[in-house]
């Protein structure tokens, strides 16, 4: 079964042909950074209207890689949301148009279940990861740790109340004067650096606070949800000390980034574990652009080693960050229980919710 599998949903224009959900025969993505980064983050028209100019070329390109035509493909596949709405309007659109014209069965997805199934790819059998599952979710615009008893049942039982993960690692590197995207950055900067020179704090939300209105807390409760805030502020405080005093060298650059990284995953690391000790998994999965950061990936595979009989797994780097591939392979289980979009109704949704559908 070939799906070809189309994500829009930011600055990523993204074609793949994807095989039984799990084998890639093609995966191409091309990328807007040198479009936005002068600008030190994704500027939304300029987003839409350079996927316009690339997605025929990534579609082509995408059927020429895996030595196919769109008359061998049997699904069709796209990201409904969320993400930037002019973005997300070019990959539906044309999924719409090339479903209807070739008479193809259109399957459309949430962004993260994308992110989730990067996991599968390239993986068969018993190799594949096994349910129960959490999948500590990443990325951009979401730090999730989200509860799987089997395929496509998503429940949230953790998220972060403030910047996603991969925001605070695109701000603390805006602070730095590094270029967007951070995260890359600011890890390459941290191989150098010291991550003991700066202690950043480490929020923690076990207990998180109920509220009244006048501000009291009037209860806690157990939670899994996650704050980069606290952390950002930490940061933006020693560079102005040092930016003051004229001292904001390339090795307090690299002390910052390695002290902030280390912070950052220690907070995700902490919050994983507990939960996986809380839900009784067999499995935990890693999952969206921050998913790339080598040291997040040790840190975890350390910490899980020390859990009986849990597995852990994350994807290959180029399937962490968007790419079309992670669609094909989340439509695969949308295609087994028979979930399809009507090609003549789909429209996209920016503020898709991440939910089951059975
Ligand atoms: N090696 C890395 N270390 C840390 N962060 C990284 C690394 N590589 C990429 N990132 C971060 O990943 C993020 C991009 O991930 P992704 O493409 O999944 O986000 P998005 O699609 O914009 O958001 P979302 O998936 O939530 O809609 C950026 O914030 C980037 O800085
Ligand atoms: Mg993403």
């Amino acid at each position: 079964m070939k799906i070809l599998a189309i994500e829009t949903s930011c600055d990523d224009t993204s074609v793949a042909v994807v095989e039984n959900g799990n084998h890639v025969l093609s995966s191409i993505v091309s990328s807007q950074i040198d479009l936005h980064s002068k600008y030190g983050g994704v500027v939304p028209e300029v987003a839409a209207r350079a996927h316009i100019q690339n997605i025929i070329p990534a579609l082509e390109e995408a059927l020429d890689e895996a030595k196919t035509k769109i008359t061998n493909i049997n699904f069709i596949a796209v990201t409904k949301g969320p993400g930037l709405i002019g973005s997300l309007i070019v990959g539906v659109n044309t999924a719409r148009v090339i479903a209807l014209l070739n008479k193809k069965p259109l399957v459309s997805l949430h962004h993260t279940e994308g992110h989730i199934y990067a996991n599968w790819l390239e993986k068969s059998g018993k190799n594949c990861p096994k349910f129960p599952l959490i999948c500590l979710t990443v990325s951009g615009g979401h730090t999730n740790i989200i509860y799987m008893r089997k395929h496509l049942d998503y429940h949230i039982i953790g998220k972060t109340l403030d910047d996603s993960a991969g925001e605070a690692f695109d701000k603390v590197a805006k602070m730095l004067g590094l270029d967007y995207p951070g995260g890359p950055i600011i890890s390459s900067c941290a191989m150098t650096g010291n991550e003991k020179a700066y202690h950043f704090p480490r929020v923690d939300l076990t207990q998180k606070p109920i509220r009244n209105n006048d501000g009291f807390m009037e209860e806690s409760v157990e939670s899994l949800d996650f704050s980069f805030s606290g952390l950002k502020t930490a940061v933006l405080r020693e560079v102005r000390i040092l930016e003051a005093t004229n001292s904001l060298s390339k090795n307090k650059i690299n002390d910052i980034a390695a002290s902030f990284q280390v912070c950052a995953n220690d907070i995700l690391v902490r919050n994983t574990i507990r939960a996986a000790r809380n839900y009784g998994i067999k499995t935990v999965l890693l999952s969206g652009g921050v998913a790339a950061n080598e040291q997040l990936r040790e840190m975890l595979a350390a910490a899980i080693s020390k859990l009986d009989n849990v597995d852990f797994y994350f994807p290959a780097s180029k399937f962490c960050t968007d790419n079309a591939a992670m669609i094909g392979a989340a439509a695969y289980q949308r295609i087994l229980i028979n979930d399809f979009s009507d090609p003549l109704k789909l429209i996209p949704d920016s503020g898709l919710k991440l939910i089951y559908a059975s």
